[in-house]
C-alpha cells in the first residue's frame, strides 16, 4: 500500500558550522538571559536563543519611560541595560545551557577593543556563538554606531574574530546605511560567519498635547510590523550580495512572514517584538510554520531560500 501521509517538513537549519532544529531564533532583548520566558516558552524548542546585549561591566541604561507602541509597532530605548560579562558567565548562561539551548551571546561595546575583549572571554565560555551589534555607539568617534561605516565594522569584525577561536561570530546590522550590501560584504569578508539584520529602526515619538518625547532617551528605536518590509529588503539587498547565510528579523509576527524572510535570502529568522506581545509566539509560529510547509507541499524549507520570484515573472 502507498503511504499517502504528508511528509513532514524539515526544518534543520545549517548556519556555517551550527545546526539548529529549526530556523526560529529569539531575538536579542526580549528574552532576558533565556530563562525569564522558559515557563511559556521552553529555550531548547527554538533554533536558538540570543541573550539580551553583554558588555564588560553592568551598563544600568536609559532613565524611563523606556518603551511605547506606536504606528503598529514598539519604540524603544532600554539604553543595553546588563548584567556584565562576568555575572553573565557565572549567574545566567550556566542554567541556560543546562536546558540544552543553543546559546547566542550578543556582544555590545564602546570601542573595538572591547569587542576583542568580549570575544577573547566568550571563546572559553559556553555559548555557541557571538552576535555582535554594530549598532552601538563608537565613542572615539563622537558616538557614531560602528555600523554607519562599512570599514569601520570590518575592523570591528575582524577584531573579534580572532580572539572568540572556534566559536562563530554572526555581525549584527543596522537598517539604515546608504548601502548594506557593501556593509554586508565588508563584514563577510571580515570573517562574519553570519549576518543578522535589521537592528531596530531609529524613530522619535512626541505627546502632542505636552509638546513632549515620550521616552526618557527622546529617540528609540522601531520594531514589530512597520518595519517588515524594510527588513524584507535590506535582507534581499544582503543575501544578493554575499554567500554568508543570512538572519532576517524585523515584525515577524506569523508562520508566513518567516517563509517571506526565508524567499528573500534568509537562512534563519529572529523575532523579538512579537515576543513581548505573547511569549508563546515562537512556538505558535513554529507549530503554524510546519502547517503552512505541509499544506504547500514544501518538504524542506531550505529549499524556499532566495526563491524570491517579481511580480511579473512566471
Ligand atoms: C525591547 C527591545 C530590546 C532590544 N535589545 C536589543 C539588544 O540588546 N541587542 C540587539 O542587538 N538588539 C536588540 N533589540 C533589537 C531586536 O533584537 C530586533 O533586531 C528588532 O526588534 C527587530 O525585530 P522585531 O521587529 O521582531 O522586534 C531589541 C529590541 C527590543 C524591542
Amino acid at each position: 500500500m502507498i503511504d499517502s501521509k504528508p511528509q513532514t517538513p524539515d526544518l534543520t537549519t545549517r548556519l556555517g558550522s551550527l545546526t539548529l532544529k529549526n530556523p526560529l531564533i529569539a531575538a536579542s532583548g526580549v528574552f532576558g538571559y533565556g530563562l525569564e520566558l522558559a515557563e511559556f516558552c521552553p529555550p531548547a524548542q527554538l533554533g536558538a536563543v540570543i541573550c539580551k546585549g553583554i558588555s564588560l561591566e553592568p551598563w544600568p541604561g536609559n532613565p524611563g519611560p523606556r518603551a511605547v507602541e506606536a504606528a503598529g509597532g514598539l519604540v524603544n530605548a532600554i539604553g543595553l541595560e546588563n548584567m556584565g560579562v562576568e555575572a553573565f558567565l557565572r549567574q545566567a548562561l550556566p542554567p541556560l545551557k543546562a536546558t540544552q539551548a543553543v546559546v547566542g551571546a550578543n556582544v555590545i561595546g564602546h570601542e573595538l577593543a572591547d569587542y576583542a575583549r568580549l570575544a577573547r572571554i566568550l571563546a572559553d565560555s559556553p555559548v555557541d556563538f557571538l552576535e555582535l551589534n554594530i549598532s552601538c555607539p563608537n565613542l572615539a568617534q563622537g558616538g557614531l554606531s560602528f555600523g554607519s561605516d562599512p570599514d569601520l565594522a570590518a575592523r570591528l569584525t575582524e577584531a573579534a574574530v580572532n580572539p572568540a577561536g572556534p566559536k562563530p561570530v554572526w555581525v549584527k546590522l543596522p537598517p539604515l546605511v546608504t548601502d548594506i550590501a557593501l556593509l554586508a560584504k565588508k563584514v563577510a569578508n571580515a570573517g562574519a560567519a553570519a549576518i543578522s539584520l535589521i537592528n531596530t529602526v531609529p524613530a522619535l515619538v512626541i505627546n502632542a498635547r505636552t509638546q513632549r518625547a515620550v521616552l526618557g532617551n527622546l529617540t528609540g528605536g522601531l520594531s514589530g510590523p512597520p518595519i517588515k518590509p524594510l527588513a524584507l529588503r535590506q535582507t534581499f539587498l544582503c543575501a544578493q550580495a554575499v554567500k554568508t547565510p543570512i538572519v532576517g528579523m524585523g515584525g515577524i509576527l506569523r508562520a508566513e512572514d518567516v517563509v517571506e524572510f526565508i524567499l528573500a535570502g534568509a537562512t534563519a529568522t529572529q523575532i523579538a517584538t512579537a515576543i513581548l506581545v505573547d511569549p508563546r509566539s515562537p512556538l505558535t509560529i513554529l507549530t503554524d510554520l510546519r502547517t503552512w510547509l505541509t499544506r504547500e507541499k514544501v518538504v524542506s524549507l531550505a529549499s524556499l531560500r532566495g526563491a524570491l520570484k517579481g511580480a511579473n515573472n512566471p
